[in-house]
């Protein structure tokens, strides 16, 4: 029997994020700045320590793991790190291994994301249009992606297209998007941009509540709650006319902190508490002051024991701060 990790709210930790690198091959506007510096490589835990961290969590009672990034499937021999958690799918001791990814490098390694026991994928994706995908993205190809998230398809992982909603970007697109997503029989997710990070844009500017996009879907579409959960933030809904998921990720509209089963650890053995909030612990010190694992177990113990409560994001129209200093791609989202 695992040990349980139970933060001071009552709330069971089950769902491990792993930030594997903070480098991505875009540079999505409500992500980043054009010019991202990133961390020195000499500053990156190695796989074989990500793989001891994540083996403690897992003894600690984690369930679920998702790697992210950055884009997780840029950082060097990803695949290795994916192989050896695979082994805790087969013993029964994880429930999921998964990655949200940008899906760049997808067509590529598919198949031996399928033959590791990755059953499930969270692809970012934010337009169909292929100009307004180079647009959002600045780096990024669509048909590239596109190929990836067939190569997926066809290695009989189940996607979720994961859609941030922009004003003035997206909003009219999204209905189109997902009669795309479930005519290909995948869930779509639609998330609100949460200010995290300065990036060159003005994010006040992008903001789009979701209960605006709900209203806007419900005059075409019969929506219905539906109590499927898969961990994560969503609340879904059954589209009618689609026969399709719909999930609804609303941090700033409707807070799901209550909830929250998840803690992030980042590729340099920092672990936060909260996506947004600034509370974090070191693991990475007694990660290497010991071969054995008592003191980063106690380190996460103490970590897990100031869990905060909930993020408090704000859209300030006024100062247009981010909430939260740090950029997505540290945390992976
Ligand atoms: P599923 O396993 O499919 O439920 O995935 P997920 O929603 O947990 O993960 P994904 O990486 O697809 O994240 C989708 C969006 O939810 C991203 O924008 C995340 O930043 C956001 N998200 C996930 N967990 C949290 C959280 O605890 N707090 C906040 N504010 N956002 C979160
Ligand atoms: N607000 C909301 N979602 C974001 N993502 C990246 N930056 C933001 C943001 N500022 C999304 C990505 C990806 C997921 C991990 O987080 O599109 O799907
Ligand atoms: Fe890269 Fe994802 Fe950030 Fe886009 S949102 S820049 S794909 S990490």
């Amino acid at each position: 029997p695992k040990a349980n990790m139970i933060d001071p709210f009552g709330r069971a930790i089950t769902y491990l994020r792993v930030s594997v690198t903070d480098r991505c091959d875009f540079r999505c506007v409500y992500c980043m700045a054009e010019d991202m510096t990133f961390l020195p490589k000499k500053d990156l835990l190695s796989l074989e320590e990500l793989e001891r961290l994540c083996d403690v969590f897992i003894e600690k009672g984690v369930r679920k793991l998702r790697l992210t990034g950055g884009e997780p499937l840029v950082r060097k021999n990803i695949m290795h790190l994916v192989r050896q958690l695979s082994r805790h799918i087969k013993s029964g001791d994880l429930e999921e291994l998964t990655l949200t990814t940008n899906g760049s490098q997808l067509e590529r390694f598919a198949d031996e994301l399928a033959e590791c026991g990755v059953r499930r994928i969270n692809v970012s994706l934010d337009t169909l249009d292929a100009e307004k995908f180079h647009a959002v993205t600045r780096w990024g190809h669509l048909d590239k992606v596109m190929r990836g998230i067939d190569a997926a398809d066809r290695a009989g992982i189940d996607i979720k297209i994961n859609a941030v909603a922009l004003k003035g970007f997206n909003e009219a697109e999204l209905p189109e998007m997902m009669r795309w997503a479930h005519g290909r029989g995948f869930d779509m997710t639609i998330i609100e941009t949460m200010p995290m990070g300065d990036i060159d844009g003005d994010r006040t500017d992008q903001y789009l509540p979701l209960s605006k996009v709900r209203a806007d879907l419900s005059r075409q579409y019969t929506l219905t709650d539906i109590p499927y959960k898969t961990g994560g933030p969503a609340r879904y809904v059954q589209v009618e006319e689609t026969d399709g998921r719909l999930g609804f990720i609303t941090p700033l509209t409707h807070n799901f902190c209550e909830s929250c089963n998840r803690v992030r650890l980042t590729c340099t053995g920092t672990l936060y508490m909260c996506l947004g909030q600034e509370d974090a612990a070191d693991l990475r010190t007694p990660l290497r002051e010991s071969e054995g694992n008592e003191l980063v177990s106690a380190a996460i113990d103490e970590a897990i024991g100031r869990k905060p409560k909930g993020h408090d994001f704000v859209i300030d129209r006024a100062t247009k701060r981010p909430s939260v200093a740090r950029h997505m791609s540290v945390t992976g989202g």
